[in-house]
């Protein structure tokens, strides 16, 4: 596999150019093929240390990071703040530099301050990689959930209307989802009660909608977002009953619009809330699907970081 990303680190969708997502894609097509043969595991980044440092929690995205890390036969150090000596003090500047004089060369981080990647991408060596970083960005989520729906529609994205649904506000999947889509060329509606959008939506070329039955009438795919009670300080909802009356998906919802479109969600889902079991277990839904691309995008991305790539 040849080819080189225009940037050092994965921090933002916003670095990325469309040939840097396109040689991602075309890489995690190579990747998935492996995936998906007996033998799942190559030796392209034999050499190359990874950890992996989460100070929030995950269920998907740090097991998908650390298969990825595993298939491509890294060295894999996994991380977690809450049984490290952070919880005596450590500032994340000097716990890192700890880690890198033990010879790290990547590190996958996932951290509750927006542009905790950032900071650190200016004071270390390592290539950096950002699993998350509180209600700004989820990058690798937003290049896994493009690839997802540019298989489905056999190639492109280009031209779709993707409808993104849910607590807008909170959500680093939605801001990152918005970047890539509008980079691909999809025209992009967020969806839901006005407590739960940024005052600003419109200004980054977006449709805005309150009503959850005329975007599913509009869109090609919606993707469903939970209700991030963990960072809401205050009460942005009357109830989850409200919500879910106002803007959860259910099969009545799907069956109105009269034609099947994909539904996507980045987990975890909340049945009941936004999204009805019988949606989450439909055959639209994509939400397995993307779980199992994101070893293929995560693999693509740590390869052409490490720069092990030719060309
Ligand atoms: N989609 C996602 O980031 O899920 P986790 O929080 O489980 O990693």
């Amino acid at each position: 596999m040849k080819g080189k990303l225009s940037v050092k680190h994965l921090l933002s969708i916003r670095d990325l150019t469309p040939e840097d997502v396109e040689l991602i894609f075309k890489t995690a097509d190579n990747f998935k093929g492996i995936l998906n043969a007996p033998i799942k595991k190559v030796p392209s980044l034999r050499d190359i240390t990874i950890v992996n440092l989460f100070f929030e929690n995950s269920t998907r995205t740090r097991v998908s990071f650390e298969l990825a890390e595993k298939r491509l036969s890294a060295d894999v150090i996994n991380f977690s703040s809450s049984s490290s000596s952070v919880s005596k003090g450590e500032s994340l500047l000097d716990t890192v530099n700890n880690l890198l004089a033990m010879k790290v060369d990547m590190v996958v981080m996932r951290h509750p301050a927006p542009g905790a990647c950032q900071y650190l991408s200016h004071h270390i060596p390592a290539i950096l990689i950002n699993a998350g970083d509180g209600t700004h960005e989820h990058p690798t989520q937003a290049l896994l959930d493009a690839y997802t729906l540019t298989q489905y529609w056999g190639g492109s994205i280009r031209g779709k209307k993707i409808a993104i649904v849910g607590d807008i506000r909170h959500s680093r999947v939605a801001f990152s989802d918005l970047l890539i889509f509008q980079k691909l060329g999809a025209e992009v509606c967020v969806c839901g009660p006005g407590t739960l959008i940024p005052p600003d939506m419109t200004s980054v070329g977006c449709k805005v909608s309150y009503d959850l039955d005329e975007t599913l009438a509009w869109c090609d795919a919606v993707i469903m977002l939970r209700i991030q009670l963990e960072r809401q300080d205050t009460a942005y909802i009357p109830s989850l009953r409200d919500y879910s009356l106002g803007y959860g998906l259910t099969r009545d919802r799907l069956q109105k619009i009269g034609r099947e479109i994909p539904v996507l969600h980045p987990g975890p889902i909340n049945r009941g809330v936004e999204i009805s079991s019988e949606v989450a277990d439909a055959p639209q839904s994509q939400i397995l699907n993307q779980v199992e691309n994101g070893v293929a995008v995560r693999m693509a991305v740590l390869y052409l970081l490490a720069g092990v790539a030719g060309g």
